[in-house]
């Protein structure tokens, strides 16, 4: 069965579906995604991704390429014609097709692009049993990263860096030593006394779906979060640091800089983290 994409209203084979070379997106970076996961045959917190689209599409002053409830349908409807039960889906809209002009186009559709591809489980169950490596780099990305637009070459930099280092996640820090979040995740820690610490999302992050789900996973499982800024130190000599994110969802994080955190296997308290988001977390049907 082959993979199967939407472009502009249209369900394409993947390998055929393709954007204008003027697509604004492609030449500005001028466009909007975001980023599902599909676990147990279910898409997880698709209202809280798309809730976040429409802040960024109208912090960039985008239209909705179609009205809410039929962006829905197609959503469900890709990641129900490619048959992914674990996975993701990729949503992008961009302010579409028009000769290259800096200024916004009039007049202009927005492009809109859906995909899904089958992840095994596996994979990131098995990264969560051992815990992952990060580094560190300074921030050097734009100030509005609370948008989840698709200009992301510091973080694909910051990423490869990481790679480069034998690491699975970068994370961005401020002159002053306080971690933003990572390349493609938030940051987080535990203290001695248990508390969950991670930065506020006001400012200078992206504020995570999967982040504000642990909120809700945390006070299930009655732990205490305390929103504020935390440095590389703290977090070297945490009880716990760990990542969240769509695609890892809470992530161990056992070394940073080559500094191994704690005993250098994965905390307790972000596994009971991660055993318990399903539960929690929204799941519709595609
Ligand atoms: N990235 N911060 C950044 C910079 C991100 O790119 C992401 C997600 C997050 C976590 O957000 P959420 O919990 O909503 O996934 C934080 C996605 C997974 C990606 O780009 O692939």
């Amino acid at each position: 069965m082959p993979r199967i994409a939407y472009v502009n209203g249209r369900y394409l084979p993947h390998a055929d579906a393709a954007v204008h070379i003027e697509d604004r997106g492609y030449q500005f970076a001028d466009g909007v995604y975001e980023v599902c996961e599909v676990a147990r045959g279910y898409i997880v917190d698709m209202n809280r991704h798309l809730g976040r689209l429409d802040r960024s599409l109208r912090e960039l002053r985008m239209e909705w390429p179609m009205h809410r409830a039929s962006f829905e349908v197609v959503v469900r409807e890709v990641v129900r014609r490619n048959r992914v039960a674990n996975g993701l889906v990729y949503i992008q809209v961009t302010r579409g097709v028009a000769g290259r002009d800096f200024l916004f186009p009039v007049g202009v559709l927005p492009s809109m692009v859906v995909t899904s591809k089958k992840v095994d489980p596996s994979f990131q169950a098995t990264r969560a049993e051992r815990g992952i490596k990060v580094i560190t780099v300074p921030e050097n990305r734009w100030d509005r990263v609370d948008i989840k637009t698709v200009g992301l070459l510091p973080n694909v930099l910051a990423k490869e860096a990481a790679k480069a280092a034998g690491a699975q996640e970068a994370w961005f820090v401020d002159p002053d030593g306080t971690v933003k979040e990572g390349g493609s995740s938030n940051a987080w820690i535990v203290t001695a006394d248990g508390v969950l610490v991670t930065r506020p999302a006001e400012h200078g992050i992206l504020r995570g779906i999967t982040r504000t789900t642990i909120f809700d996973v945390a006070a299930g499982l009655g732990l205490r979060i305390e929103e504020r800024g935390f440095t590389v130190d703290e977090a070297r000599t945490a009880r716990e640091a760990f990542i969240s994110s769509a695609t890892t969802i809470a992530m161990p994080v056992v070394e940073i800089d080559g500094v191994v955190v704690a005993n250098g296997h994965p905390g307790s308290t972000v596994l009971s983290l991660r055993a318990a988001f399903f539960d929690v977390a929204e799941k519709t049907l595609p």
